[in-house]
């Protein structure tokens, strides 16, 4: 049983039709959670589980859990997983490869007639990205416990609609939360960043993930005509914002190594060219490694903020509303990794996740471990973001013995 090799064509034929699902003119996927695409992409997979005699359950968050039994029922599940949910110009890997190189391991041992001494199932997380419903890792973090249902429900979309609320328009709310029996997790990721092509690896063994923050930012001015306004005058928020802007990036460029800090969304309020702004409302990133470090970058954008605003007579509300510590993963787990890379003959090396994934709460409830793969020059969240097969069946042929190590072969 020692070294089994998935399908590549296969995993790739199916990154390719589950990529059509929200594909973009420019050849990535637009699939956000909880959309009718999320929706189509869920059937997809269930189709896909049910067609190898897997039996698909979806909890009160819309979790999605496909479970290939054991031959002993009582033994907890070997997991794996990620998400369908992308970015609003996300790419076709970026989640999708997670969920369907397990799927891959799945019609691997079914094609093989493996019969494993533990269930395996694979895990679909419920709005992973954030971009719709904020924060990201929800599914996962309600599962884990870290969000409790009522609030993950009453998340609302810039529309105001409620996550219970498009939960059920698409059909996917489920019973129960949490607390499935589970001997390890393993989730399969493309990197999103360019170490491992720049050091002609193919496979990342992930040892853990760097922390983060996210803030959302108001700066009230005073909405003014941009004519007679004289400019001694003015109480401009956006002036304010750009400041904070310049700021969050220095504090990035100070805090390295390892320190990434990025403003990815700024309202303007009115937003009318002859209107002086009198609000502005704007999310930071920070992510750091080093906790401490992290804490720091905290420290500094709290002051950065109070000055801008000083200086240009407005008053501000900062909001800390989402944080996890850095989050080292299971050491038997991620040997596991290191030597099913090894065994398989691929290139690879430790690497610390810069993104964050769905096994970062994973971790809190079961022994976790990641397996990354490079992806086309570092770049992700992009609709250019590629990979190529052979390092997605890389990843997948890891994944495969990975879980077989843990799950037992039965004879
Ligand atoms: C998830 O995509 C993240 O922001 O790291
Ligand atoms: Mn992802
Ligand atoms: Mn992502």
């Amino acid at each position: 049983m020692d070294n089994l090799r998935i399908n590549a064509d296969r995993l790739w034929e199916s990154l390719m039709e589950m990529a059509k699902i929200g594909g973009t003119k420019k050849g990535g996927v637009c699939r956000l959670a909880l959309t009718d695409l999320d929706r189509q992409g869920r059937d997809l997979f269930t189709k896909w589980c049910e067609a190898v005699g897997c039996t698909v359950s979806v909890d009160a968050v819309g979790n999605m859990f496909a479970r290939r039994p054991g031959r002993d029922p009582n033994r907890p599940a070997v997991m794996t997983g990620s998400h369908l949910d992308s970015q609003p110009t996300g790419g076709k890997f970026d989640g999708a490869y997670g969920v369907l190189a397990g799927l891959e391991v799945l019609r691997t041992l079914h094609d093989l007639k493996i019969e494993t001494e533990a269930p395996v199932e694979v895990v679909v997380w419920t709005n992973e990205e954030g971009s719709r419903f904020a924060p990201a890792m929800m599914g996962s973090g309600a599962y884990a416990g870290v969000f409790s249902l009522e609030e993950t429900l009453a998340k609302t979309d810039e529309e105001g609609t409620s996550f219970g609320q498009a939960l059920r328009d698409i059909g996917y709310q489920g019973e129960g939360l949490g607390g499935r029996p589970c001997a390890a997790y393993f989730e399969a990721h493309i990197e999103q960043g360019p170490i491992l092509e720049a050091n002609a690896k193919t496979i990342g063994v992930v040892t853990g993930a760097q922390g983060q923050r996210w803030y959302e930012i108001t700066l009230t001015g005073q909405e003014a005509h941009a004519g007679p306004t004289p400019m001694a005058r003015r109480k401009d928020a956006l002036v304010g914002a750009a400041k904070v802007v310049q700021g969050v990036n220095a504090i990035g460029h100070a805090l390295q190594p390892g320190a990434c800090a990025t403003v990815g969304v700024l309202k303007v309020h009115p937003a009318s060219r002859n209107v002086i702004p009198g609000e502005c409302w704007l999310t930071v990133d920070f992510r750091h490694p080093d906790d401490t470090k992290l804490l720091e970058m905290d420290r500094r954008l709290r002051a950065l903020v109070a000055q801008a605003a000083e200086e240009g007579g407005l008053t501000f509300k900062i909001e800390q509303i989402w944080e996890f510590p850095a989050t080292p993963f299971t050491p038997e787990l991620v040997d596991a990794v290191r030597r099913g890379a090894e065994r398989g003959g691929y290139a690879h090396q430790d690497i610390i996740s810069g993104a964050g994934h769905d096994a970062i709460y994973m971790a809190r409830v079961a022994p976790t471990a990641m397996i990354f793969v490079p992806c086309e020059e570092g770049i992700s969240h992009n609709e250019i973001e590629n990979a190529t097969p052979q390092d997605l069946a890389a990843g997948c042929n890891v994944l495969l013995n990975a879980m077989l190590d843990r799950a037992g072969v039965a004879t």
